[in-house]
């Protein structure tokens, strides 16, 4: 891939919420993992950790958020754990990673949010000061796999400033 390939996937990436049904082989979701694992984060502390998640367990966790229907319909997810003294920008980025690289191995991939983090925590078995606040469901993209339109994105102008907020850029 050149330069603008990379570019232009990283522009293109869009949260896909239908897969097919075949199981993710482990040596795939291990490269997966390496690119959560090789995120940076902050002072290189990686406190975090990476729950691979399918099945029965993949459903419990399906009930912790509102919006969870690509998690059910995933054959798996990551759920991303904030360990003690983690932060959430960090978390962000692992996500992002995840889904870049599953974009570039061929798959699609939805972040999740686990609005009721005390029922993720225990169906986790995470332990004090861990916290799990958002997953990513991952799987083939099914053949009708579509973005869904949310209305692009704000104008440049409305978002991106120079110096100071409100100034032009
Ligand atoms: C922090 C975060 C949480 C999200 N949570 C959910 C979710 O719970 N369920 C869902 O279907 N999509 C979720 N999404 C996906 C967003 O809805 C989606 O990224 C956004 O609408 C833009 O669409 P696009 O990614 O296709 O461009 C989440 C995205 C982010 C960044």
């Amino acid at each position: 891939m050149t330069t603008n390939d990379h570019y232009d996937r990283i522009l293109s990436l869009r949260a896909l919420r239908s897969y097919r049904d075949d199981p993710l082989p482990d040596a795939l979701i291990e490269r997966l993992l390496e690119t959560a694992r090789w995120t940076g984060s902050s002072k290189n502390l990686q406190n975090w950790s990476f729950i691979v998640v399918d099945g029965d367990q993949k459903e419990r966790l399906a009930t912790c958020g509102d919006f969870t229907i690509p998690l059910s319909a995933a054959p798996v997810a990551f759920a991303l754990v904030e360990e003690s003294a983690g932060y959430e920008f960090d978390t962000g980025r692992v996500a992002q990673n995840v889904m870049l690289a599953a974009d570039a191995l061929g798959l699609a991939s939805c972040p999740i949010t686990l609005h009721r983090e005390a029922d993720a925590r225990a169906i986790l078995g995470l332990p004090e000061g861990a916290r799990c606040r958002y997953a990513v469901a991952l799987g083939y993209p099914a053949d009708d796999a579509a973005p869904r339109n949310f209305g692009g994105r704000k104008p440049m102008g409305d978002v991106a400033y120079r110096n100071r907020h409100g100034e032009s850029w």
